[in-house]
């Protein structure tokens, strides 16, 4: 029987975990639970930052970007010795259940916790949409319209001095923002893990940009190449001078969208009715506009690759 459960996120922090936070606190509450909000993810869970929530510690707070229950990445939670302190702790506060909201990450150290006994349900968080079986992560359409605003503004002076802009977006290993983004512009060249990198091509598509418009723009999924590099290249090996901007950090902020809005408060309370159906070691997914639970085990498992399915459906528009 469950009374008590535990909220955290952990991870990088997606804009749309406040309305999860508020979606499970809410629920929960509703459904005659004790809420806790854990603080700063499994690092906070190890030292025992818990707080008592209710229906106002929620309040205002759909609409904010972050996390407001702050968010770490802990690499020693794959160490079994401080899962053992995440275990004493909620022994301590006699929590039953714990909702992390995140990325894989999160999922394996939930995973982890959930085989020494903790019930745990996931959500998925993370702005790179990169979570293992959900066709949607919480944050990733905030990211993408963070990106397409500030590709936007780069092509007005891109165009006003016949240039070639190349922008780094955030995706780690994955380059679902840099895709869709591209798609999103109308990007001449988009580089990233799944389209791969060929100088020659990407030099050939400038040059034909070139011949009809007054600048280009091309998209790089960080970590692909130094982008610095490649301006110069486009620069000496096209008519277009080339400027490049890294969007960093940005893209993590800021209100979330109604989607991502919509999403989170939808898998927030999913997470509280798989709990209270006895699920455990689950993860909230979205497949087919439908939020249903999965093993957490087989979502890590999940290597579809929806990036280049998108990629080839939109293919001919490159
Ligand atoms: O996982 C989300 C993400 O923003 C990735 O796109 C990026 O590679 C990484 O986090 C950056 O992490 P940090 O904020 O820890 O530098």
């Amino acid at each position: 029987m469950i009374r008590k459960v535990a909220v955290l996120t952990s991870g990088g922090d997606a804009p749309g975990m406040n309305a999860a936070i508020r979606a499970v606190t809410r629920s929960g509450l509703k459904m005659g639970l004790e809420v806790f909000g854990v603080y700063d993810g499994y690092r906070g869970l190890c030292e025992g930052k818990f707080e008592k929530l209710n229906r106002r510690s929620v309040s205002e707070t759909i609409a904010k970007g972050g996390t407001i229950l702050g968010t770490t990445r802990l690499p020693e939670f794959e160490q079994y010795e401080t899962r053992l302190l995440a275990i004493e702790q909620l022994e301590n506060y006699g929590i039953d259940a714990l909702v992390a909201i995140g990325g894989d990450g999160t999922y394996r150290g939930a995973l982890a916790l959930s085989k020494m006994g903790v019930k745990v349900v996931t959500i998925p968080a993370s702005i790179d949409n990169d979570v293992g079986g959900t066709d949607y992560a919480i944050g990733f359409e905030t990211a993408l319209n963070t990106i397409i605003e500030a590709v936007d503004k780069l092509r007005d002076t891109s165009s006003s001095h016949r240039r070639c802009s190349i922008i780094e977006v955030m995706g780690r290993n994955c380059g679902e923002l840099a895709i869709t983004s591209g798609l999103a512009v109308g990007a001449e060249v988009v580089i990233c893990k799944e389209l791969g990198f060929n100088l020659e091509d990407v030099l050939e598509n400038i040059n034909q940009a070139s011949k009809v418009k007054r600048h280009a723009i091309v998209i790089v999924t960080e970590k692909m190449v130094d982008i610095n590099e490649l301006a110069k290249a486009i620069t000496e090996n096209t008519p277009f001078e080339s400027r490049a901007t890294i969007l960093g950090h940005v893209q993590r902020g800021g209100k979330p969208t109604p989607h991502d809005r919509v999403i989170a408060s939808l898998m927030g309370a999913k997470a509280v009715e798989a709990l209270l159906e006895g699920q455990n070691g689950v993860c909230v997914c979205m497949v087919d506009n439908k939020i249903i639970v999965r093993p957490i085990e087989e979502a890590l498992q999940d290597n579809r690759n929806t990036v280049l399915e998108k990629y080839n459906k939109f293919k001919m528009l490159w």
